[in-house]
């Protein structure tokens, strides 16, 4: 079945009376989920850093490039697969690691139901370090998905060495190393309204379940113990001397989250990393850096097909995620909307995000005449001033 025969389903149950329970707009999502949410996850999921101009930018970037519509090259058949470190997906879409999607759902098991919805789809799913239930409980509830696990890479390399060979034993199938969150970015949303879950020991269940950091607190620890500890060793700041050590952490797939200039890109190949992740964290960390697409292609380039480039930051619908390809992009993640989709709709409001994004990526291939993904390169693109 193609992805975009979602919309004959979509539309046979609106035949039979049965409207569509979920949203389709991005802004209507966000608008509809935050209503849902408490006040203290309203902030921390939709605020970003500063005056959050990067943010912005990340979504209005894809508005700045108009896809080619070519004709006579229709074809009924397309293939949005793509091959990622040994193994095929039936699509070019991830959902990002999100810190406090545990918190999303009100039973408090979101990183749960990313995983489910991530089994219910066949996209993979990328579980934060900060999740409300332990790596492998997750791995555990969603023994089909996809899984991939994201470090922040603590001070305590004993720790980190933990983390990641619990998600190795756990089935995880590749680790993402993100470099731009050792320290919190300046977020005034949050600052203004004391929001900062993992100080009130929200969604460190990872680091509480673990041997080492286990030792760090000493046994029955008080939750104050448990957060200060954590405010402890949460962010090192990794740096090129850190790389070969990570390296030796895994034989798994590692994947650096962050880059954005092509001569990091280049760096973390020669040192041995699998996959270069081009995002600015959904504009949450640095203000002021423009739009993450910016730097894409120059990232791409530098990559030249020596390993999978992964983007994050500002995709919201299935034609951004064709935009996004055609700037070089072989897999692309999304974070916010599915924080938004489980919060409003569970499960099913995530899969329907999912089917959604894949079924209008498929279509927009359909009609402007690019049926495979190999087929949207920068000729499918033209720059364009609105
Ligand atoms: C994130 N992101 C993130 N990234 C990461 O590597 N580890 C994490 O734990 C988190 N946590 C997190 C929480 C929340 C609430 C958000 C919104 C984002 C960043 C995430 O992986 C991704 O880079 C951004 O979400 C992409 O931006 P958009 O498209 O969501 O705006």
């Amino acid at each position: 079945m193609a992805f975009g025969d979602y919309q004959i389903e979509l539309s046979l149950g609106a035949l039979g009376g049965v409207l569509p329970a979920h949203p389709f707009d991005a802004a209507d999502l966000e608008q509809r989920a935050l209503a849902a949410l408490p006040p203290e996850l309203q902030t921390y999921v939709a605020g970003g850093a500063g005056d959050e101009s990067t943010q912005r930018a990340n979504v209005a970037a894809f508005e700045r490039h108009a896809l080619v519509p070519r004709m006579f090259r229709a074809s009924a058949e397309r293939d949005l697969s793509v091959e990622l470190f040994g193994r095929r997906y039936d699509s070019p879409l991830l959902l990002a690691p999100v810190g406090v999607v545990g918190l999303c759902t009100p039973d408090q098991h979101g990183d749960i139901h990313a995983a489910e919805v991530a089994a219910a789809t066949g996209v993979p799913y990328i579980g934060s370090t900060l999740m409300s239930d332990p790596l492998e409980d997750v791995a555990a509830a969603a023994p089909e998905a996809s899984k991939w696990f994201q470090l922040y890479t603590p001070k305590n390399r004993d720790l980190a060495a933990s983390l990641v060979q619990r998600a190795e034993r756990a089935g995880y199938e590749a680790i993402v190393v993100t470099l731009d969150t050792w320290v919190p970015g300046w977020r005034p949303r949050d600052l203004a309204s004391g929001n900062f879950p993992q100080l009130r020991g929200k969604v460190l269940a990872n680091y509480t379940s673990d041997p080492v950091f286990q030792q760090m607190t000493g046994p029955d620890p008080d939750p104050g113990t448990v957060v200060m500890t954590w405010v402890g060793t949460f962010g090192h700041p990794v740096t090129w001397e850190d790389l070969p050590w990570l390296r030796s952490l895994t034989d798994l797939p590692l994947i650096v989250k962050g880059v954005c200039h092509p001569d990091d890109a280049r760096r973390a190949l020669d040192g041995g990393v699998d996959g270069i992740y081009c995002s600015n964290h959904g504009g949450r960390q640095a203000n002021g850096g423009g739009a993450a697409l910016t730097w894409l292609p120059e990232v791409a380039a530098a990559v030249d097909g020596r390993a999978p480039v992964i983007f994050d930051s500002g995709v919201r619908t299935g034609a951004d995620v064709v935009k996004a390809i055609a700037l070089g992009a072989d897999a692309v993640a999304i974070g916010r909307p599915y924080a938004y989709a489980l919060a409003l709709g569970g499960v099913a409001g995530g899969v329907h995000l999912v089917r959604s994004l894949l079924a209008e990526a498929d279509l927009v291939m359909a009609v402007d005449g690019y049926p495979t993904l190999a087929d949207l390169g920068p000729e499918a693109l033209r720059s364009v001033h609105l």
